[in-house]
């Protein structure tokens, strides 16, 4: 497998941004729209549950009527692809279905998985209120943007993460609701325009002190090191930050 160096990584994530503007006539290459997919399909998941279904709309028409539910965000229709993510309102019968296509994918029995159902069901459905197991859900998906937003960089394919959407509408003109569906957020991809100034704009970030923080067992001085309480827990006060 070649390996992609930190330089390469660095520079593609720098020169990813929220494109305003696409080039209308740029299409994404077929090839890397198939690799692009797989990696939508790779994006990991709490239980590896998958509680998504990813839209991806071409068709000219459509788009016009998202543009107008996206606060006429222009990217929608100009994009090459729009993809809106969408999660399951989750059944029992999700469950069922993952735990079929483990058992096909590995060779195991339905038996075999029982623990593992059992586990799914007791948080999903008896533990988690039908709010909480839609946020829950709602939060897998955005591990697949983020997903697919690193790996279009790496593919030097431009894109602009949509949360200014009305699902509702969405919903509404993709027919999602009768499938089971719900709008998330969505996120054009194509190529950017060259007149696009926010292409060349300095990249907004705190700086890395404000932002990462350590914890350590270790201190400065010996006499006041690590303790634990009479349970044997680390007594949370202990815990010192040593990068900020
Ligand atoms: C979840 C999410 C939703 C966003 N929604 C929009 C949007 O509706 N319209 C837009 O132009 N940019 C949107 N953005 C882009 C952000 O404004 C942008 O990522 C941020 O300002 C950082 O800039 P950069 O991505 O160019 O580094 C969104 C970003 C994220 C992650």
């Amino acid at each position: 497998m070649d390996t992609l160096n930190d330089g390469i990584l660095l520079d593609c994530l720098n020169r990813r941004y929220a494109t305003k503007q696409f080039d209308p006539q740029r299409k994404i290459d077929p090839e890397d729209w198939a690799t692009l997919e797989e990696a939508l399909l790779l994006t990991p998941s709490s239980f590896g549950l998958q509680p998504w279904k990813f839209v991806v709309v071409t068709d000219a028409v459509i788009k016009k009527y998202l543009v107008a539910a996206s606060s006429g965000q222009r990217q929608v229709a100009d994009c090459s692809h729009l993809v809106v993510f969408t999660r399951k309102n989750l059944t029992e019968r999700d469950v069922d279905v993952y735990l079929d296509r483990i058992a096909v994918v590995r060779g195991v029995s339905l038996v075999s998985l029982a623990n593992l159902r059992s586990t799914i069901i007791a948080k999903l459905f008896n533990q988690f209120s039908a709010k909480h197991r839609n946020d829950w859900a709602a939060h897998q998906v955005y591990i697949a943007l983020g997903n697919f937003l690193t790996s279009a960089a790496l593919l030097e394919i431009d894109t602009c993460p949509l949360g200014g959407i009305d699902p509702d509408q969405y919903d509404r003109i993709l027919g999602l609701r009768s499938q089971g569906l719900s709008t998330v957020v969505a996120c054009a991809a194509g190529h950017g325009a060259a007149t696009d100034a926010y292409a060349s704009l300095r990249k907004v970030r705190f700086p890395k002190d404000k932002v990462f923080m350590e914890v350590s067992t270790h201190f400065p001085s010996p006499s006041e090191n690590w303790r634990t309480d009479a349970m044997g827990q680390p007594r949370s006060a202990e815990l010192r930050k040593v990068r900020t």
